[in-house]
């Protein structure tokens, strides 16, 4: 089932996903993550920096990346997470893969991820934060549920929404190559984060409107192991918020999240 908890800070989501990590990476000190860029996981690997020491073996894939910029350009996914992840957490640069980051032509980069992450034997918790366009990774509208990672075309929404990270919207690449929806299914835990009103209203369609590929997001319905964090604001438009309240009030210690 799809477990939301509504927590008062991004911090605090922050923390107990951290926490989270730490469980998993205790069981197994060479897990898998699945990495998102942008703002919204920054509490998490934030909350991660006082336990680096424990995720040196750790290895990690990012959901996607933009194409088109050049090489080690500050605002490419590789260089964000070199800067927000691998840095402050002492991971292995060469543990973390990003999609297109190994080299080849980008035609067949997609193929050569997917084959990484069955060689690395799949991901056990991915990161995910949400688009106003109801995007998970950039999977815009429209995008396949059986969908894998392939280079694909950003919508102008998605490109103004990141034109903050670049001097104009125009500098925004046109393309992307990410994950696929399918392939996001394929991780063990899915953990996606959202906080700020602007985020409501794809997050209420996400967890409790109809599954459709019209909303990306909405995927994650069908996936057996989801939890959702959201702070009040984007919390907002939950139809069920006070169950959600309740479950969380109530649920068994022993269950992690
Ligand atoms: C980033 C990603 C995107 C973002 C989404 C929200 O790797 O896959 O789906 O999670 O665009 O972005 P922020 O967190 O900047 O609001």
């Amino acid at each position: 089932m799809t477990e939301v908890i509504i927590v008062d800070s991004p911090a605090r989501a922050g923390t107990l996903v951290a926490d989270e990590i730490v469980a998993l990476v205790q069981r197994r000190a060479d897990a898998v993550l699945g990495l998102a860029t942008g703002s919204t996981p920054l509490p998490v690997y934030e909350a991660l920096r006082p336990h680096a020491a424990l995720l040196r073996d750790v290895r990690g894939f990012a959901l996607d990346e933009y194409v088109g910029l050049a090489a080690g350009h500050p605002e490419s996914y590789r260089s964000v997470i070199e800067r927000e992840v691998i840095a402050p957490l002492g991971l292995d640069p060469d543990r973390v893969r990003v999609p297109g980051d190994d080299g080849g032509p980008i035609e067949t980069a997609g193929e050569r991820y997917e084959a990484d992450l069955v060689a690395a034997g799949g991901v056990d918790l991915q990161l995910l934060g949400i688009g106003a366009t109801g995007h998970i990774g950039f999977n815009e509208p429209g995008s396949s549920f059986a969908s894998r990672t392939r280079v694909k075309t950003l919508t102008e929404q998605t490109r103004r929404d990141n034109a903050r990270f670049f001097d104009s919207v125009d500098d925004v690449p046109l393309h992307c190559i990410t994950q696929g929806l399918g392939t996001i299914l394929d991780a063990r835990h899915l953990v996606l984060l959202a906080f700020g009103a602007a985020k409501a209203e794809a997050l209420a369609a996400a967890v409790e409107g109809p599954v459709t590929s019209s909303l990306p997001g909405s995927a994650i319905q069908l996936h057996g192991h989801v939890t959702v964090i959201v702070d009040e604001a984007a919390a907002a438009r939950l139809q069920f918020a006070e169950y959600y309240r309740h479950a969380w009030a109530h649920k068994p210690s022993w269950q992690g999240l």
